[in-house]
């Protein structure tokens, strides 16, 4: 039996988590920002580390009997520097929006001007929009994509020129297309501004060679370790150079930018860290250095491509007309249809994916004009080419009968029959 003790202990709550690997199983997740750990990952996320308290860093901490975690976190440092191949790394943040929150507190003063990319077009809620901390705190002036839905570079260098910001954030949520850092850092120091690099999405890709690495052109790098990297919840933040010890009040300067980061995130932002997560970032980061991950990360990007194709193929359109990543977006209106009721529809045919706004949308946010997909998480379930071209059509279906349930049930029978072939998690295949 799976969850023994919580059998015992907790029925109910047992049993809403059994109701949603039922789901997992039964239909395929095309959110762009899930995945599917690892046993060992969830073993490490399970294990007994929840329980300790180690405010601090290692070597520094406020409190007892930490020699174990302090080696824990250690190593997930170190494989972190490996990976990403820079001098420094915080393990602690306990997820992206954090993560965040600790480069503004880190590198900014309240009220200055930051540039990050519009939510409407693929920017993150911490890259600026009103109602979250990085709009109410610091004045945010947004770029946008141009009307193809590219990153408008020029339109930014402009801004940037006129505005001179103390950062610009970079990095997206739905952009199916690469970065190009060495410009975006091109900018950003042509007026003296720090470059944020949020990799949350690529992150996996650029581990696997997939996407260049913002390493050399930003100041600053953040992500997320539950995307494309197939980890547990919690963040990274990555940069050169090596926070002074003790770390020290300092000039917001680029030089101490290790030390500013590590204060921002302890005392500045966050108490104790969560070790269990920092153990399962270490056994993700192990795993994201096999050469087995980069066939993993090459394979998702062959995937998004190949769904890409198959549906431009039935007719239907993609912003920006392809993918060089792991998600695309869908302008579904075309078919008489808003991005929520897509949603909808697919939901109904077991395909999960959410509504979003397309660049430059006529409709409102929460009544978006797209929806935006990706393969991440079908692809560690091992599905290829033909399992998506597969998947293309039963979209295609599900979208072109949108209103006739009747349909969309025998296309969910289709949909469970092949999720079935590719359990997300092999290890807890027992009847629930
Ligand atoms: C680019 C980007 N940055 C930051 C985050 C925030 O991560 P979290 O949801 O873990 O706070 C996300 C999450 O979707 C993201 O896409």
């Amino acid at each position: 039996m799976l969850y023994p003790h919580l059998a015992a202990g907790d029925p109910e709550v047992r049993n809403l988590i059994m109701h949603e690997l039922q789901r997992r199983r039964d239909g395929i997740d095309m959110i762009p920002s899930e995945n599917v750990t690892s046993p060992a990952v969830l073993d490490a996320l399970g294990s007994i580390l929840t329980d300790k308290y180690s405010e601090g860093y290692p070597g520094r901490r406020y409190y007892g009997g930490n020699e174990y975690i302090d080696q824990i976190e250690e190593l997930a440092r170190a494989r972190a520097r490996s990976l990403f191949g820079v001098t420094h790394a915080n393990v602690q943040p306990y997820s992206g929006s954090p993560a965040n929150q600790a480069v503004y507190l880190a590198l900014c003063n309240p009220g200055d001007t930051v540039l990050g990319l519009s939510l409407f077009h693929g920017g993150h809620l911490t890259h600026g929009l009103g109602v979250n901390f990085s709009g109410i705190y610091y004045k945010h002036l947004n770029y946008t994509t141009t009307p193809e839905g590219f990153i408008d570079y020029d339109g930014l260098q402009q801004l940037a020129e006129e505005h001179r910001p103390r950062m610009i954030v970079c990095g997206a949520t739905a952009y199916s297309r690469k970065f190009d850092f060495a410009r975006l850092a091109s900018i950003a120091h042509s007026v003296d501004a720090f470059l944020l690099a949020d990799i949350s999405h690529i992150a996996g890709l650029i581990v696997g060679d997939e996407h260049p690495s913002p390493v050399g052109h930003a100041d600053v790098i953040t992500t997320t370790t539950h995307k494309t990297l197939r980890g547990p919840r919690g963040a990274l933040i990555l940069c050169n150079g090596n926070p002074s010890t003790p770390l020290k009040a300092v000039e917001k300067t680029r030089e101490n930018i290790p030390t500013l980061i590590d204060r921002a995130v302890f005392p500045g932002l966050q108490g104790g860290p969560h070790n269990h997560q920092t153990a399962a970032i270490a056994v993700a980061l192990k795993e994201a250095a096999t050469p087995e991950f980069k066939t993993y990360a090459h394979q998702v990007v062959v995937n998004a491509r190949t769904l890409c194709a198959a549906l431009i193929e039935q007719g239907h359109t993609i912003v920006t007309g392809g993918t060089e990543n792991h998600l695309m977006l869908m302008d579904v209106t075309k078919h008489g249809l808003s991005g929520g009721e897509a949603e909808v529809a697919l939901g109904k045919a077991g395909i999960t994916v959410n509504k979003n706004t397309i660049p430059h949308d006529p409709r409102k946010p929460f009544d978006p004009s797209g929806i935006r997909i990706g393969t991440p998480a079908l692809t560690s379930r091992g599905m290829k080419e033909p399992e998506v071209r597969a998947i293309a059509e039963f979209m295609h279906t599900a979208l072109m009968h949108h209103t006739d349930d009747t349909k969309l049930a025998d296309i969910r029978r289709t949909v469970t029959e092949l999720s079935h072939a590719f359990p997300p998690y092999p290890e807890l295949n027992q009847p629930i």
